[in-house]
């Protein structure tokens, strides 16, 4: 399976809609995230993606052998939090299971570190969500410490884990 990264393209709108109109996928992911999910969220979405200023965030297409597959993204921070970005990504259900996410992962927060000038990216997950806390896991992130209690979703009090990665020792970008 070959996994890349692209920006969004507006011939992607008919597989976004139809991949994340599924529950499996909004029961992870914050309430922003519309469910049920339509064509025109899917269009409101990719157009808002491409008129984005590419030097705060990233927002990609995930492809896997060529087809249109999920979503990720990193967002800079604003204020303080400048120099660091928040990571966020979702995977169409048949696509489950394949590594896709993990090499997803390890690819956009190459391309934030190198083009955002970013030192520290980090994922806020549900504590319930093994999957994702294992793709995160595996791509070298930190858990720095578990959120008590922080998520309401779906009428329930859930953990949440936040996991961090900082750029190596000697590569920190200097503030332009
Ligand atoms: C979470 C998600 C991104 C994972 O994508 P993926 O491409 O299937 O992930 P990968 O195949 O790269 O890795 C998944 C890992 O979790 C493991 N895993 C999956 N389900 C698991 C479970 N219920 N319990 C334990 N481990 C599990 C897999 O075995 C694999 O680990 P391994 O390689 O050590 O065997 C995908 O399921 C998804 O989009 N879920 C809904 C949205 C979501 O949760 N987004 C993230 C919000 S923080």
């Amino acid at each position: 399976m070959t996994v890349s990264l692209r920006p969004w393209r507006a011939e992607d709108i008919p597989a976004l809609a139809r991949y994340a109109d599924d529950p499996r996928i909004a029961a992870n992911l914050r309430d922003a995230f519309p469910s049920p999910y339509t064509r025109a969220d899917a269009q409101w979405f990719v157009e808002d993606c491409m008129a984005r200023d590419e030097n705060d965030v990233l927002f990609r297409a995930i492809m896997a052998d060529g087809q249109m597959a999920g979503s990720i993204s990193v967002v800079r921070g604003a204020d303080v939090y400048r120099q660091s970005g928040e990571l966020g990504y979702w995977l169409a259900v048949p696509f489950w299971g394949q590594g896709i996410m993990t090499a997803a992962v390890e690819q956009i927060c190459r391309e934030a570190f190198d083009s955002l000038g970013l030192v520290r990216i980090f994922a806020e997950v549900f504590a319930c969500n093994t999957a994702s806390r294992r793709v995160l896991e595996k791509a070298g992130f930190q858990l720095e410490g578990i959120l008590q209690k922080s998520v309401t979703k779906n009428g329930q009090l859930y953990d949440s884990c936040l996991y961090g990665l900082v750029r190596q020792r000697g590569e920190e970008g200097r503030e332009t």
